[in-house]
């Protein structure tokens, strides 16, 4: 449905219509760690963010996301992970990288406060959400999170962040929550997935999801 949409003049969809092309990430993406003060620190040490935005740079590097499996993710606070991203974007407006900030959490107004912090804060290009792993959702449930929490910012790119062999949610099974995404149409901001999967069989079966054509 949106691929359909897409061939529709912008005029009669509205001046306000979310364009998928220009927020298309084309280029590599490095997965950063989270700086702490020190060994056996709890501390953030936000301090060394600028110095590693630019060693980054000057490896060619053009978008980060932060706070992701590398980046200590759910052990972080929520005031921790607003913090992060106030300092990587400042880095990334000093350097030109680009940020992409992991907001997934278990609580569902944690990751909508996340997106909304994000989508405010200068030099974050987009969110980028993980699925809640305890309670693990069904594909109807997980669908309904994303929703959500993409709605808390509705014009801000976001990427469903697909690790199962970490999470546990949805091995084999990413395709049918594209499906589902492409049908209800629930999700116009949403950009694709950042796709971490062991299985190389399953990655075929996303050729097969309607999505494919993004
Ligand atoms: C980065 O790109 C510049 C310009 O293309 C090139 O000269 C340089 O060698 C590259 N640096 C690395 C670390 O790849």
């Amino acid at each position: 449905m949106l691929a359909v949409r897409l061939l529709v003049p912008l005029a009669t969809v509205g001046a306000m219509a979310f364009e998928i092309n220009e927020h298309k990430i084309t280029s590599l993406m490095a997965a950063v760690y989270t700086p702490m003060k020190g060994p056996g620190s709890l501390e953030l040490d936000l301090d060394r963010i600028m110095p590693y935005a630019k060693f980054l740079k000057s490896k060619n590097i053009t978008n980060v996301m932060p706070a992701g499996s590398n980046g200590e993710s759910l052990s972080l606070t929520v005031p921790e992970r607003k913090a992060l991203a106030e300092a990587w974007g400042k880095a990334g407006q000093a350097t030109g990288l680009k940020i992409y900030m992991h907001v997934g959490s278990e609580s569902l107004p944690e990751s909508m406060d996340l997106t909304a912090h994000a989508s405010k804060t200068p030099g974050i290009y987009g969110a980028v959400c993980m699925s809640p792993v305890y309670f693990k959702p069904t594909l109807e449930t997980l669908h309904d999170f994303l929703a959500h929490t993409a709605s808390a910012a509705p014009d801000f790119p976001f990427w469903f962040y697909h690790f199962p062999d970490d999470t546990g949610v949805l091995a084999g099974q990413v395709n049918k929550l594209l499906g589902m995404i492409e049908e209800s149409g629930r999700i116009p901001n949403f950009m694709g997935i950042k796709y971490t999967d062991y299985n190389p069989a399953w990655w075929r079966a996303l050729w097969t999801s309607p999505c494919a054509s993004r």
